[in-house]
């Protein structure tokens, strides 16, 4: 296809490597993953230009959440009966038509990245930067869970079989990836979906179900639900015919939801409260860069992001890594996504609670490198807050903030940095910068954390390359990882092939 057959949700970048077509007729293709928008390219920043124009007063997805609020127990038990009539033929319709179908979901999320971009920033307050990639990535879990769907009926002489009916509950800060990435794969391994998107972030959820709708994913085998009370909300977790439930989320929302109903098949991602150690052989240039991303991309709202970094003997003592996060820290403009110059958009909802009390207050014997500033009346907007002097087994060492806040700790050596991140008793990422090899094998065999990354960020997990899951209290259910090559395997049974 030339450029201009493209449509116009495409970056110019992507419409010169789209291989979507090639995906959707070849019976097997290797996975590549997706590219973002370059914004090398001139026409691409035309494009982004003329999305963030858009977001102010876009109103996208905002008519199919209304279409879709149940507010009454009958109509939702209704809902879930179809999708578990409406399971036994998607099942039957076979792997090989399944992946076809999912090939065309991927080309459909690239064909409406741009109204992706729009609803995320107009919603979630998510600035392009931040949400290319994400859109990226649900297009990545569509092409690779298809893949994988292919491999699945029969493992080792063992066959696969789908549960009926998965009920989607993602989260609201990554709210095009997650919850495609949890829809896409329960539709690959051929179970039926009920997804309902988080409050926050509803619309995002719903152009996303839209694009799987248009590309050719049946209607009754992928519910989109809002609801309209709490109540529903557990209904629709424990009616008998939901045989699995994806949660992203609080860990405490993972005991909510078990509290509900204690056998409840959970697959779920968790809380974090992550970590990255600076050793004397890193690279500090490198390292205050991926440190003030990891922190204070999408204002910190990211289960995966850096919440500490812990620095170990002379970077402890010397000012120069301190000076520099500074430096890259406070040139990140802090804005709202409909301005072109920001890099940290606004948080969800205005700052309150624990994280409010983060971003105001500090613990004996810790002191601002960078003090938190609100910068708009309601509390959403934030410089970001930089806090060092941070003692293990304090307050800050333990709680998981989600918001734009970081602290510093240090130790005399990497084995004590080490014992200082897995005293926390999540393990979701963790990162080491470190040029040394003795330091990074030492570190690679003993932290323990889901995803772990040598001289790279904590955030932006790729997908197949970097399969994204949690350890210790960051994971409750099979703990299979998301983008990796078993996560399906969460969404069925197997059964000896023999017998
Ligand atoms: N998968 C997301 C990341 O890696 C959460 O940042």
């Amino acid at each position: 296809a030339s450029l201009a057959d493209m449509p116009e949700g495409v970056p110019a970048s992507n419409r010169v490597q789209n291989r979507s077509a090639e995906a959707a007729s070849a019976p097997t293709h290797g996975f590549r993953n997706t590219p973002d928008s370059d914004p090398a390219i001139e026409a691409n920043r035309d494009w982004s230009r003329a999305i963030v124009a858009r977001m102010e007063e876009s109103t996208l997805g905002a008519q199919t959440i209304a279409d879709h609020t149940i507010t009454d127990e009958a109509a939702l038990n209704a809902l879930i009966e179809d999708a578990a009539t409406a399971a036994a033929g998607w099942r039957e319709l076979g792997a090989a038509t399944r992946a076809e179908i999912l090939h065309r979901a991927g080309d459909a999320l690239e064909k409406h990245r741009a109204d992706l971009l729009e609803v995320m920033g107009a919603e979630c307050g998510k600035v392009i930067e931040q949400s290319d990639p994400e859109v990226s990535e649900a297009i990545d879990f569509a092409h690779y869970y298809a893949e994988q769907a292919r491999t699945l009926e029969t493992v080792d002489g063992a066959t696969f079989t789908p549960v009926g009916v998965t009920v989607v509950t993602p989260p609201w800060n990554f709210p095009v990836a997650i919850p495609a990435g949890s829809t896409l794969a329960a539709l690959a391994a051929g179970s039926a979906v009920v997804i309902k998107p988080a409050g926050l972030a509803e619309r995002s959820g719903a152009v996303m179900v839209e694009a799987l709708w248009e590309a050719g994913v049946p209607r009754e085998v992928l519910k989109l639900v809002q609801v309209s009370e709490n109540d529903l909300g557990r209904q629709l977790l424990t009616h008998p015919a939901v045989e699995r439930v994806v949660l992203t989320g609080a860990y405490e929302t993972a005991e909510l939801f078990r509290s509900f109903r204690p056998d409840l098949p959970l697959l779920a991602e968790t809380s974090g409260k992550n970590a990255v150690i600076v050793t004397p052989s890193a690279d500090l240039d490198l390292a205050a860069k991926d440190v003030a991303m990891s922190a204070f991309g999408h204002a910190g709202q990211k289960c995966s992001a850096a919440s500490l970094v812990v620095l170990v003997g002379s970077v402890a003592r010397s000012r120069r890594f301190r000076d520099q996060l500074v430096d890259a820290v406070t040139s990140l403009e802090v804005g709202l996504p409909w301005d072109e110059a920001s890099r940290i958009g606004p948080l969800i909802e205005p700052a309150n609670g624990k994280l409010l009390k983060a971003l105001t207050s500090l613990e004996p014997g810790q002191r601002w490198v960078v003090e938190p500033r609100k910068l708009d009346d309601e509390g959403s907007l934030w410089r970001p807050g930089i806090r060092e002097g941070v003692q293990p087994g304090s307050e800050f060492h333990r709680t998981e903030y989600f918001g734009p806040v970081l602290g510093i700790m240090t130790a005399e050596t990497l084995d004590e940095a080490i014992e200082i991140v897995n005293a926390i008793e999540y393990g979701l990422t963790s990162g080491l910068h470190a040029l040394d090899e003795a330091e990074i094998q030492r570190w690679l065999s003993r932290i323990e954390a889901g995803n772990v990354y040598v001289n790279r960020g904590t955030t932006g997990a790729i997908v197949q390359r970097q399969p994204f899951g949690g350890w210790k209290k960051s994971a409750v259910g099979a703990g299979t990882k998301a983008g990796g090559p078993h996560y399906l395997y969460g969404f069925g049974t197997w059964a000896d092939a023999e017998t």
